[in-house]
């Protein structure tokens, strides 16, 4: 696995593949892989003939009091599954190559970068779509695979890719979850083993609410109260929001139909939490 950390070498990479008429596939992460990260890249290498992954702790998506400085960064560990995936390259630019001193250009995708979690996050989406921008000016792919996981930032990405023409088709892979039910994310490893099983709230609301709606509840105010009831039945989680939403505008709708977003965020202890259902 070829590991570039600047933006002219990942660049040169991905040109060579496309004169040698490869599909390059790209997986931007922020690393402390998980097998929802190594989904996403098994269906890049489904998809493409070269597979490009991107790590980098985006500073500019972190608000001042949030955890960029404790994100976990165990590089030697990422680069090895990576590896064993057989990546062709890897991109782990370094904070100034990203950002060199006097950036002053941002992309905000206006309306939709200050719902769900951008409601909470502050600046969250803008830092989310500048720095997306950028690794697809760097590494040019012909494919880019986001997770459902997040679903109000592909929607947002969705929009900045359309809006700005971006040449790249975005595909969207499906959550991975823990046997018990809970997605998988880097930040549960900030979960002591009570807050683990405190956080399995989030994906047990969210299955009540698809349960109600598979019996005919379209009403969001009912679902939407279906949700708390079980956010209630676990005092120790802080709810942030339960939203019932268009899944491309992040509005909220009164009545939902097959394809409605649910999402969720909470707070266990100090660490923030999403998940989310499609309908
Ligand atoms: P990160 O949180 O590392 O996630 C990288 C990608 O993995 C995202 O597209 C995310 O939706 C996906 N992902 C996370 N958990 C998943 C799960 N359980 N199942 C499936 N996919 C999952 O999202 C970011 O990084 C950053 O915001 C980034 C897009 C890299 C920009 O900095």
């Amino acid at each position: 696995m070829l590991i570039c950390r600047s933006v002219s070498e990942i660049r040169a990479f991905s040109r060579v593949q496309k004169q040698s008429r490869k599909r390059v596939g790209f997986v931007p992460t922020m690393g402390a892989l998980h097998e929802g990260h190594l989904s996403l890249i098994r269906q890049a290498g489904a998809l493409a003939d070269a597979v490009v992954v991107s790590i980098f702790v985006n500073p500019t998506q972190f608000g001042p009091n949030e955890d960029l400085s404790r994100y976990p960064r165990p590089f030697e560990r990422d680069r090895e599954l990576l590896e064993a995936e057989g990546v062709h390259a890897l991109f782990y630019p370094s904070v100034e190559e990203m950002y060199p001193a006097g950036a002053k250009t941002f992309v905000n995708v206006e309306e939709l970068s200050e719902r769900l979690d951008g409601g909470s996050r502050p600046g969250h989406f803008r830092g989310v779509a500048t720095v997306v921008a950028k690794l697809f000016h760097a590494v040019e792919p012909d494919l880019a695979i986001f997770g459902q996981k997040d679903a109000a930032q592909h929607a947002v990405i969705r929009r900045m890719v359309r809006d700005l023409d971006v040449p790249v088709e975005i595909r969207i892979g499906e959550i991975v979850r823990e046997a018990d039910g809970l997605a998988l994310s880097s930040r549960n490893a900030y979960l002591d083993a009570k807050q683990r099983k405190q956080a399995l709230v989030l994906s047990r609301a969210l299955s009540e609410v698809k349960q109600l709606f598979n019996t005919g509840e379209t009403e969001a105010h009912a679902l939407t109260h279906a949700a708390e009831r079980v956010f209630e039945s676990e005092p120790t989680a802080e709810v942030d929001y339960v939203a019932i939403v268009d899944a491309d505008e992040l509005t909220p709708v009164h009545k939902a139909r097959s394809g409605t977003l649910v999402a969720v965020a909470a707070w266990i202890g100090t660490t923030r939490l999403i998940d989310n259902v499609v309908l």
